[in-house]
């Protein structure tokens, strides 16, 4: 006899209609006043660890709490302790400018919870993405056999994309296999090498030129020591747009060189790559389309909430190689799906993940919305802003300018005639811990040619000049400030 279900009186996990729009409702309304009063907020506040104990460890529980209390609490006590990368002020690293519509995207994502890591799954869904990734990939000038994936950032997109060289130039790991880079890529690149096994050795590290860009004869010359030493030079990662100064490498060069050599080029314009969609940044990434691969985080100048970065490449048919599930690996539970696959494009078959979210929606949702126009305009900003922090600095005759204004970078040192460079280091930061605590905007610095400089990224599609010039002017009377104490 077939057993009765038991049927609990109410589902465990489950609200009323009622208690839903309850609960939605509170949330909008936390997510409309942020995105309505940011510009009032501060750029950044931060709990030591003792303060953030206090407030929020607590055992785990056995009995429910409303969770209109718990939001309360998210509200007072959460959000409000955090960097906010997405706020116009917020010139520090690389911002994550986001945009309500995608916040809306991610909630969809969430809501539907669609498993996007194989066409029978996620048909739909995964036209979607593809859909996405194929208006990238024309933006970055690639071809129509050009494939890609969203994965959580640049930091996952550059790791595959060496997994993805390595196996289309060596057919797998090599003791005697090199990748090259400029000594200013993002670490996230020495990182990933170094998950992949990639030892010191197979890792070279080439200086760059005194723009601070990857120096292409320094790179010829180190190729051909290592060849010399019978090792096998696999891939060179250029950048489009270095986290440091928004220097780019020479791109046409380089592809160049790689086609001489039969290198792989992964581009890592995990920030910059998004500026192909402007005609500036179309002229200063020329070239992008020869590489054999491309990192570009949407959650930068794409103005998406985090996590969405993506990696695009040439060829679609090597990530399927890099990335197949093979007969021995026994994905046994999956032999109905794999009955199914044809020419059907599966996810799991181009990255890491087998389970994935449906990453791409609040960017196809977001860009829909707006238009691609709006992006434009909002790519636009970054580079007026950060060309009129450069001449607000150059007129105002007491800061140097380290790197002109590049892909919506700028940064700078204060001149301080008869100050020692040291005495200079030492006001980089205390300015910087300065601003930080007043938190009318976040400015943090860098090294450059081994020496601090402050650094400017205002890459929000709602920064302003004013805004901009009211930070210069504070940080002024901060130096001003600080020599006169001394
Ligand atoms: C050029 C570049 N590459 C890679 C990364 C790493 O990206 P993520 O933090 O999304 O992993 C960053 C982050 O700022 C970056 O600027």
């Amino acid at each position: 006899m077939t057993p009765e279900p038991a049927t609990p009186p109410t589902a465990p996990l489950q609200l009323t209609r009622q208690q839903m729009q309850a609960l939605g409702e509170q949330a909008l309304a936390m997510v409309i006043d942020h995105a309505e009063n940011i510009r009032e907020q501060r750029t950044t506040t931060s709990l030591s660890r003792r303060e953030a104990m206090e407030r929020l460890q607590t055992p785990i529980l056995e009995t429910p709490t409303p969770p209109s209390e718990l939001l309360e609490l998210l509200a007072r006590d959460v959000f409000p302790n955090a960097f906010r990368a997405d706020h116009p002020r917020f010139y520090a690293f690389v911002p994550s400018p986001s945009n309500f519509v995608s916040a809306v995207g991610d909630f969809l994502t969430s809501g539907h919870n669609v498993f996007s890591g194989h066409w029978l799954a996620s048909s739909a869904a995964s036209q979607i993405e593809l859909t996405v990734l194929e208006w990238l990939q024309q933006a970055c000038g690639y071809p129509a056999d050009a494939g890609g994936i969203f994965v959580s950032g640049g930091s996952m997109a550059n790791l595959s994309a060496i997994v993805v060289a390595r196996e289309t130039r060596l057919g797998g790991h090599d003791r005697q296999s090199v990748v090259y880079y400029s000594d200013q890529t993002h670490s996230s690149m020495s990182k990933g090498l170094r998950v992949l096994g990639f030892s010191k050795t197979q890792r070279r590290m080439v200086a760059s030129d005194a723009s601070l860009r990857l120096d292409i004869d320094a790179l010829a010359a180190a190729i051909a020591t290592d060849r010399a030493k019978g090792l096998r030079p696999f891939c060179v990662v250029a950048n489009a747009g270095t986290t440091n100064t928004g220097a780019v490498d020479p791109l046409p060069a380089l592809a160049d060189l790689c086609d001489r050599e039969g290198l792989w080029l992964h581009v890592d314009g995990a920030y910059g790559a998004a500026a192909v969609l402007h005609p500036r940044g179309a002229a200063a990434l020329e070239g992008l389309g020869r590489a054999d691969s491309i990192t570009l985080d949407p959650h930068k100048w794409l103005f998406q909430p985090f996590e969405i970065g993506c990696l695009l490449v040439r060829d679609a048919q090597a990530m399927k190689a890099a990335f197949r599930v093979e007969e021995d690996d026994h994905a046994d539970y999956l032999a109905d799906i794999s009955r199914h696959i044809q020419d059907d494009v599966n996810f799991f078959e181009r990255g890491i993940q087998l389970t994935r979210s449906f990453k791409a929606l609040k960017l196809w949702l977001s860009l829909r919305t707006f238009g691609v126009a709006a992006f434009r305009q909002g790519i636009q900003v970054g580079f007026d802003v950060a060309d009129f922090a450069q001449q607000w600095l150059e007129a105002s005759g007491q800061w140097d300018i380290v790197t002109p204004s590049q892909m919506g970078i700028v940064t700078f040192r204060w001149r301080g005639p008869g100050m020692s460079p040291d005495a200079v280091d030492a006001l980089t930061a205390r300015v910087v811990d300065r601003l930080r605590a007043d938190g009318y905007a976040t400015v943090m610095s860098t090294l450059l040619h081994g020496r601090p400089a402050l650094r400017l990224c205002p890459i929000h599609w709602d920064a302003t000049t004013g805004e901009m010039a009211t930070t210069l002017t504070m940080l002024t009377r901060f130096a001003e400030e600080d020599i006169a104490r001394r």
